[in-house]
């Protein structure tokens, strides 16, 4: 029996007035991939932000094991060890080699000395291709190899949950399988991932569990059978349908 790992329970953010996230309320077990889909505007971004907290909800609450991770008193930085975050733009450290790059986390905040950090590092490097490119920078990599790094320097954390938010959509589109086979890997090795995506076939064939978002709420919710072949709510189709034709 797999057990929940994240629990999002009735999450609400507003910006102001403007209202973003209402009622999200869904459940990450150990080992599952869960895909957010959505139009442009629905809200994912701000969803994965609130279970990192790079955004605080406005209402509702997030469990990491049970515990209450947006409650006061909680240590962010603890939690951020476990639950890493991919971002669309790498957000990589410019000024610094592949190397540091993932040395970086390991050492300043898992406070491990230098050689455990560079072998951790290079383990994780060595994973996805990248360890031939440990002494370049940022700058001489292509948008798939910086990916991968940031991949990487998330994955050396030793995380349990790690969250990507339109990991390819910043990429050429002949770099994106690179990106797609690394998570692939991921996920087959039992790595719990919540992905926010637009890349319809990795959902439908990777993931155990797909959400589908409108207007900041759930609009429908399932296996990735019940989204693509059987979806119940009108949007759902329309949104699908967008896909099938393009
Ligand atoms: N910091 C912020 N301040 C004000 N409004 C914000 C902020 N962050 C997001 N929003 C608004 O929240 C809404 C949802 O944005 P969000 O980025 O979560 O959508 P998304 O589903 O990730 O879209 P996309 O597919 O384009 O990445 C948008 O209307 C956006 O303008
Ligand atoms: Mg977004």
């Amino acid at each position: 029996m797999s057990e929940p790992v994240i629990e999002v329970r009735h999450l609400s953010k507003s910006f102001g007035t403007h209202v973003v996230l209402r009622d999200v309320d869904f459940t990450v077990n150990a080992g599952d991939v869960t895909c957010i889909i959505g139009a442009s505007g629905s809200g994912k971004s701000t969803l994965l932000r609130c279970i990192n907290l790079l955004e605080t909800p406005t209402n509702g609450k997030v469990l990491f094991h049970g515990s209450d991770i947006t409650a006061k008193g909680s240590d962010p930085c603890a939690y951020r060890a476990k639950v890493g975050m991919v971002f669309q733009s790498f957000n990589l450290f410019n000024n610094m080699t592949v190397l540091d790059n993932c040395t970086a986390g390991l050492r300043y905040v898992l406070h491990q000395d230098k050689e455990t950090a560079k072998k951790t590092a290079l383990e994780n490097l060595e994973k996805v291709g990248m360890a031939p490119y440990i002494h370049a920078k940022p700058r001489q990599l292509s948008g798939g190899q910086k990916q991968r790094v940031a991949i990487a320097r998330a994955l050396a954390m030793q995380p349990e949950v790690l969250l990507f938010d339109e990991p390819t959509s910043a990429l050429d589109p002949q770099m994106v399988g690179e990106v797609l086979a690394v998570m692939r890997q991921l996920a087959k090795e039992g790595l719990t991932m919540i992905v926010v995506t637009h890349e319809m076939a990795f959902a439908r064939d990777v993931s155990s569990h797909v959400v589908y978002m409108a207007d900041g709420v759930i609009c429908e919710e399932g296996t990735p059978a019940d989204i693509f072949e059987h979806p119940q709510n009108a949007k759902t189709v329309e949104f699908l349908s967008r896909f099938r034709q393009a």
